[in-house]
């Protein structure tokens, strides 16, 4: 079930796999340190402090086996059924080490591995260790946060008229508040917190505004979401029961923004009901578990004292936040009613799988995850965000970047019985669907990558793919 395309290894020096084991990984580690070290100052409790200071040495070990190119080790068994698979495919890999292995099976140990020490704790088995990353990165996105509230705000309210249009106007006017929305949605995904090592919360900031999408648009190098909104209006005007599924990427900003799409699709009728897909544990720091959708209601619930609190950096240069206008504070209660009636009338709904968090490409679905899977098919679309969901999507292949999208995803392409809408900004070096010659020009741009043989416009974010593929 897994592609005979070679993929992408960290033992490639002109990669992006190459760079993150080197320079990423560390970073990420040591931020993961660091927040322990926080919350067993916070504690008085001695055990939870003990065990505390037991999970920061293993996280140090381990930092080290990466250094020193050591091989992965066999994972702990936390009681839950993908250990078992991971350390059978580490088997089957022979036992690498970490600059010769590939890339996606190894950066999803690496998420994997963190979550047991955490598992097989007493005092810390629900922790989040990148929580507190990302609430404050939340809290940083909100100039951001706030125009697209007044935007939703504008835009539900205009629906809810239905002014006198024709049909055909307001198909138009659908259609490209789809767009928008849509593209909202994928910027959100410019964010992650992976990336933050490169990225200062100023870039963050500017890569949120309306402005900055307009400029973004021309940097989305396959735009298939015509194709995507005409399955929703079909299935709008056929007046069956609708689903659209999301397999949610990024907690914080780019969760904000997925809710906004969610919601946009329910008020336009182009969905009856939408399931959200977070993980089921921390995963690729800036993941989804379902802790950060309860997280994001009560901020809305109650946002002027969500806001009293500073930001990191608002803290490290000394400000104090501007209190919300009545305007402000009144847009984003809009939403809160708005997300909080879809819950708790069950259209927007979280459910989550361990397969999202195993080690393997999506081509394994139907194989290995095959509930899951005839679930997906009862979905009219299912939305993939980012750059993980597209690298597993598309096996983390070193496909000619031209291969079509369909091809690429092997067993979820053409016939699999799901409809699939990839959103994604490039952070990696895998991208398919491109026209011949377009790599070779990006290359040719300043920082593209040059004559070095790396990619390196696909891995700052700046650009994207919008894809889709018709499976049923
Ligand atoms: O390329 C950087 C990176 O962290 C990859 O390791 C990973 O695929 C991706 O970004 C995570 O980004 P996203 O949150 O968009 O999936
Ligand atoms: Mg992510």
């Amino acid at each position: 079930y897994d592609t005979k395309t070679p993929t992408s290894s960290t033992a490639d020096k002109t990669s992006f796999a190459y760079v993150s084991a080197r320079d990423r990984w560390p970073i990420i580690i040591t931020g993961a340190i660091d927040d322990v070290y926080r919350a067993v100052s916070d504690t008085t409790e001695e055990p939870k402090r003990t065990e505390g200071k037991k999970i920061i040495e293993e996280l140090a070990k381990f930092k080290y086996e990466i250094q020193h190119d050591r091989k992965l080790t066999p994972l702990p068994d936390d009681g839950y059924p993908d250990i078992a698979s991971y350390n059978k495919e580490l088997e089957q890999l022979g036992n690498p080490s970490w600059f010769n292995v590939p890339w996606l099976f190894s950066e999803c140990y690496v998420y994997r591995r963190i979550a047991t020490l955490f598992s097989l704790s007493q005092h810390w088995k629900s922790y989040d260790v990148f929580a507190r990353q990302k609430m404050s990165t939340f809290r940083s996105s909100r100039p951001a946060v706030l125009e697209l509230a007044s935007r939703y705000h504008e835009l539900i309210t205009q629906l809810e008229k239905k002014e006198t249009k024709t049909q055909e106007e307001a198909e138009e006017a659908e259609k490209l508040l789809f767009m928008e929305m849509c593209e909202i949605c994928l910027w959100g995904n410019a964010t992650d917190l992976s990336l933050l090592t490169s990225l200062t919360y100023e870039d963050i900031q500017k890569l949120q505004g309306s402005e900055a999408r307009k400029a973004s648009e021309k940097n989305i190098l396959v735009n298939d979401l015509g194709d995507a909104y005409e399955v929703l209006k079909k299935a709008k005007k056929d007046g069956k029961e609708r689903r659209v599924d999301i397999v949610l990427d990024n907690a914080g900003f780019e969760l904000y923004v997925d809710l906004i799409l969610a919601g946009f699709l329910l008020s336009a009728g182009l969905a009856t009901n939408i399931i959200l897909h977070p993980k089921s544990i921390p995963w690729f720091v800036s993941d989804v578990v379902p802790s950060d959708f309860a997280a994001l209601l009560n901020a809305l619930a109650n946002p002027q004292s969500f806001y009293s609190t500073p930001s990191d950096e608002e803290k490290n240069a000394g400000k104090t936040p501007q209190p919300l206008t009545q305007k402000e504070v009144d847009e984003l209660s809009f939403l809160f009613s708005q997300w909080s009636m879809f819950h708790a009338e069950g259209q927007l709904i979280l459910r989550t799988n361990r397969f999202w968090t195993e080690g393997g490409s999506y081509w394994r679905l139907p194989a290995t995850a095959p509930q899951l899977y005839e679930d997906l098919k009862q979905s009219e679309l299912v939305i993939f965000k980012g750059d993980l969901n597209y690298r597993k999507l598309t096996a983390d292949g070193m496909w000619d970047p031209t291969t079509p999208f369909v091809k690429a995803i092997g067993p979820l392409g053409p016939g699999s019985g799901i409809n699939i809408l990839a959103l994604r900004t490039c952070k990696a070096d895998v991208v398919v669907g491109l026209k011949p010659g377009e790599d070779e020009k990006l290359r040719a741009m300043e920082g593209g990558g040059g004559d070095s043989g790396a990619r390196k416009w696909a891995w700052s974010g700046k650009w994207a793919v919008v894809s889709f593929s018709a499976g049923r």
